[in-house]
């Protein structure tokens, strides 16, 4: 596994004092997405953390829904040491059965091309319902972020390279929530973008 890069002296220069974002910060994202499926009414008994770093949503489920079943998965060995992590790459795995939600935020930046659309087609066979996705895109890196707080040095694709992948078997809801289309929920035609 290709996990060298992703060691301690990397967890301290983007997750130490100055982290590209706050447990706090995911906690309010975490609590929408839980809630907006409970709004469609298919909410969430299973998740599965990918790419996991810090594991900030799996720490949010563990604290705020300790009923629900929750794994967290990261290629990186000192990830998965310091932050209680299964060792697991997304290009060649995907678990044996699928889970309500999946996140995977802001890693198949760091895989190429066909490690990506590989990772791709994990997260679909992952993902029963829900997938929170979001990975640093071409445009991203010149207009978005905070460009000393992030790590430029990734495969920078469009955002319509990585929507053409999701919309095989997603429908696009919107701010970064990804809906399996064969799922139990029916979105109204303008709650998701084609
Ligand atoms: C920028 S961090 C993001 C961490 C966390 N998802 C977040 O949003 O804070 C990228 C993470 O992806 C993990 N990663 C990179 N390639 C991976 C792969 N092929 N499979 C699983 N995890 C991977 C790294 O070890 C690192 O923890």
């Amino acid at each position: 596994m290709a996990n060298q890069r992703f060691n301690k002296k990397y967890f301290d220069r983007y997750y130490g004092k100055r982290p590209v974002r706050s447990l706090n910060e995911v906690a309010h994202l975490a609590a929408a997405v839980h809630e907006l499926a409970s709004w469609w009414n298919s909410p969430i008994r299973s998740v599965l953390e990918v790419g996991a770093g810090p594991g900030d949503w799996s720490q949010w489920y563990r604290a705020m829904h300790p009923k629900i079943r929750v794994m967290s998965v990261d290629v990186s060995e000192h990830a998965c040491a310091t932050y209680g992590h299964k060792q697991r790459d997304i290009a060649t795995w995907s678990p044996p059965h699928p889970f309500d939600l999946v996140i995977c935020m802001d890693v198949l930046q760091y895989l190429d091309d066909a490690q990506a659309a590989r990772a791709l087609r994990n997260l679909a066979k992952a993902t029963r319902t829900y997938l929170y996705f979001d990975a640093l895109t071409e445009f991203d890196a010149k207009h978005t972020v905070d460009r000393d707080a992030t790590d430029l040095d990734a495969h920078l694709r469009s955002g319509n390279w990585y929507r053409q992948h999701l919309s095989r078997s997603f429908l696009q809801a919107g701010a970064g929530l990804w809906i399996r289309k064969s799922s139990s929920v029916v979105l109204h035609e303008l709650e998701h973008s084609r």
